[in-house]
């Protein structure tokens, strides 16, 4: 895969939804070479952004894109004490944060990539996201908690995304256990933690959040399984900047509150939003094992409470699934 350079991503900035602005054009006005314009809309394609090239006429985006200004978000990150670092590409926000932890980065560093070209999922699985259509960041996050103490953490992060998504006009988003946000069967935004400390404390999470903004309907297509974006359910092109400052700002004041009081402070929000409560379900784990059951509940430490007909079990792993449904 190559790589899109900030040089490259300037000129596909400078690239207009409206109308097809030609190579000479775009190379004028940003003191570039054609070739440059050139190359950055072969990169720019190849990291999914639609292109519509025609000869004699330029470029144009086939679809509306709002980008990311760094520094007026950085400002605001700042303003409440974060720290913002914004890439135009990023192999994954999550290594690169863990790298940068490992190496003394700051508690409440942000980082963010315009286009995050191999995004890591939970259980070893890929995250998908194409250039100007999600959301890809992590948070590092420094608790004086041991490891063992943030039992619970990915739930509450859950619960923090989607209290942001209603303040900016997303209702009809639910959590689903252990950490993904979905509308109805489709998955909206995904969540993987990486945990690093000692026993006894303190420890340090990268909190790696993926949310499809746009174009979902395409990802579908492509991943061949429900997925939906957040401009579908607002009925308008999201704001990729405000929505990135709410999720988060949400995100800092819910760690916090998770610092305080741990996950029951949030466990009767989170059950209240589940989109399987009370509903039969499975749970697999790595080894491909289900057990069938009622998804009664979760406990202050965040395990899945499933009643078997014989006994109430707990589950700390696994992948959920509603029992003959297709996820
Ligand atoms: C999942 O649902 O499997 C979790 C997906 C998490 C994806 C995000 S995107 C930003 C961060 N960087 C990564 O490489 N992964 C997470």
């Amino acid at each position: 895969m190559s790589a899109l350079s900030p040089r490259h991503l300037r000129v596909l900035r400078a690239l207009s939804v409206d109308c097809f602005t030609s190579g000479e054009t775009l190379a004028q006005r940003l003191g570039c070479t054609r070739a440059t314009v050139h190359n950055a809309v072969r990169d720019g394609m190849r990291a999914g952004l639609p292109v519509q090239v025609v000869r004699g006429r330029g470029y144009r985006i086939a679809r509306p894109v709002t980008w990311l200004d760094a520094p007026s978000l950085q400002d605001a990150l700042a303003a409440r004490g974060m720290i913002g670092e914004f890439h135009a590409h990023l192999d994954s926000t999550n290594s690169h944060l863990l790298a940068r932890a490992q190496a003394g980065a700051p508690h409440r560093t942000l980082v963010c990539a315009e286009w995050q070209s191999d995004g890591r999922g939970r259980r070893g699985r890929v995250w998908l996201a194409g250039l100007g259509t999600a959301l890809t960041f992590s948070l590092l996050w420094r608790s004086r908690h041991a490891v063992a103490g943030l039992a619970g953490l990915s739930l509450a992060v859950g619960v923090s995304l989607r209290r942001a998504l209603a303040a900016q006009g997303v209702r009809n988003v639910m959590v689903k256990w252990p950490n993904d946000l979905v509308v109805g069967e489709a998955k909206l935004a995904g969540v993987l933690i990486e945990l690093s400390g000692d026993m006894l404390g303190p420890s340090s999470a990268v909190i790696g959040v993926g949310i499809n903004v746009c174009a979902g309907a395409d990802l579908a297509q492509r991943l061949g399984r429900s997925v939906t974006d957040v401009s579908t359910h607002l009925g308008s092109v999201a704001d990729r900047g405000a929505l990135l400052l709410a999720l988060a700002e949400a995100l800092d004041d819910g760690l916090a509150e998770f610092e305080a009081h741990g996950f029951a402070a949030f466990r009767a929000e989170w059950e209240s939003a589940h989109a399987y409560q009370g509903r039969a379900v499975q749970v697999c784990g790595a080894d491909a094992r289900c057990v069938a059951g009622r998804a009664v509940g979760v406990d202050d430490y965040g395990a899945l409470m499933l009643d078997t007909g014989a006994e109430i079990r707990r589950f700390h792993a696994g992948e959920l699934s509603l029992q003959g449904g297709l996820d």
